[in-house]
């Protein structure tokens, strides 16, 4: 007989890796309700909610705010594949893997692709971009908000405004960053955004919120093509180039986002409810409580890190609050320490990618897993670890610097 091995029964873990990390117990519970057809009334009601709840999570009017299925890249490449027309210009300033990734897509895409690079660990100043954008003349500017893979956060505000200044569409991936500090994609002036719900929003890996703005929507629009079987009697294909995707081509998926609902993909319904209850305990919570908690977790987590000799990575100034990069002392091999943590104490922390694999751990503490007992249990069970492989700090220091900044009276 063929093996069924045992009942789904996962350990229960604190995820403090970059990501995915604990889905809020509200969001697995909406991910139970009922199945609904894809052009219910109540479902395409869900879809108009979602809309509405996204444009308070981007802090947009943008009308198309919509999901895109998959995970995270789904969103950047939706956004990319339907943008990008082959030999445009793109320049990409990569601070990070992630910015790596985006310059892969913006290839793929048959895009020219210019990039700049900054030393992992540091952010551009503003007048590199601009300097850039001067230099290439692209079309778009794609950069990362927060880089889980340095933890750094590139301020935007300025570039947004450089951008539009020199008449350049800026895509930003907030994917990491995404209501764990702000993004104000309006007075920004981002023409498009794109997310994903396994990090900051406590959801799982599998659908990806974006928004687009009408300089965007637009030039989607000069390349719309209705696929064969669903056109409308009165179809006429648009004058630009056909998207080279079927799945991530934004005209159609804006179609079913619309009031026509002209049937595209197979809408993932589950993720869905997911990503609305998301939203909704985000925007419940509100920004000022929610970033506060967030920058006095980091706080309290660096503060711990270093009573216990050990050392933060990267340009503080621009840390992303979400995430935390430590140095891996000498002493000690940094996935021996990772895998003691989850057996022994079911915390997972993360490695780190290229240049910086085997020298920094990764930390983090987002949204529903932003919470003073995952710092305080994280802390205790690192020093516990390292001490067993001759990293000896003083007993308890960790959890007593994290304590302290969590028992601070609030400033008046
Ligand atoms: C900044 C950033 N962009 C993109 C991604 C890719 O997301 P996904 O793996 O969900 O496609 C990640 C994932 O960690 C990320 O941190």
């Amino acid at each position: 007989m063929q093996n069924l091995f045992e009942d789904l029964n996962p350990p229960v873990r604190r995820l403090m890796g970059p990501g995915p990390v604990e889905v809020d117990p509200r969001v697995l519970n909406a991910m139970s309700m009922p199945m609904l057809g894809q052009f219910d009334p109540h479902f395409t009601g869900y879809m108009n909610e979602i809309m509405s709840l996204y444009r308070g999570i981007f802090c947009t009017d943008n009308h198309w705010t919509m999901l895109i299925d998959g995970t995270a890249r789904a969103g950047i490449e939706s956004v990319m594949v339907s943008v990008i027309n082959p030999g445009d210009k793109i320049l990409v300033p990569v601070f990070g893997r992630f910015g790596h990734l985006l310059s892969e897509i913006a290839t793929r895409c048959h895009a020219e692709v210019i990039t700049i690079e900054t030393e992992w660990g540091t952010v551009f100043d503003p007048q590199q971009i601009e300097d850039a954008i001067k230099q290439h003349r692209p079309k778009v500017v794609a950069c990362v908000q927060g880089d889980t893979s340095t933890t750094m956060a590139q301020p935007l505000d300025e570039i947004g405004k450089i951008c539009r200044a020199h008449d350049v569409l800026i895509c930003v991936d907030a994917t990491a960053s995404i209501t764990g500090m702000p993004l104000l994609t309006d007075d920004w002036q981002i023409d498009a955004v794109t997310a994903g719900l396994q990090k900051c929003l406590s959801g799982p890996p599998g659908i990806a919120p974006i928004t687009i703005n009408e300089r965007i929507a637009e030039l989607v629009r000069s390349r719309k093509h209705i696929e064969q079987g669903i056109r409308p009697d009165d179809y006429q294909a648009a004058d630009g180039e056909m998207i080279q995707s079927n799945y991530f081509d934004l005209s159609m998926i804006m179609d079913y986002w619309s009031e026509a609902r002209l049937n595209h993909h197979t809408e993932a319904t589950s993720m869905l409810y997911a990503a609305r209850e998301c939203a909704r305990i985000v925007l419940k919570e509100g920004w000022q409580i929610r970033f506060d908690r967030h920058l006095q977790t980091s706080e309290a987590l660096v503060s711990g890190l270093q009573a216990m000799d050990l050392q933060v990575f990267g340009d503080q100034q621009n840390k992303m609050p979400n995430v935390t990069g430590v140095y891996i002392p000498d002493t000690v091999v940094g996935d021996t320490v990772r895998g003691e943590m989850l057996n022994d104490f079911g915390i997972e922390i993360g490695t780190s990618f290229g240049p910086l694999h085997g020298k920094i751990w990764r930390i983090g503490t987002m949204g529903f897993g932003c919470r003073k007992d995952n710092v305080l249990a994280c802390l205790a069970a690192l020093e516990m670890t390292l001490r067993r492989h001759g990293h000896n700090a003083s007993a308890g220091a960790g959890v007593d610097a994290a304590l302290a900044v969590y028992n601070r009276p609030a400033a008046t």
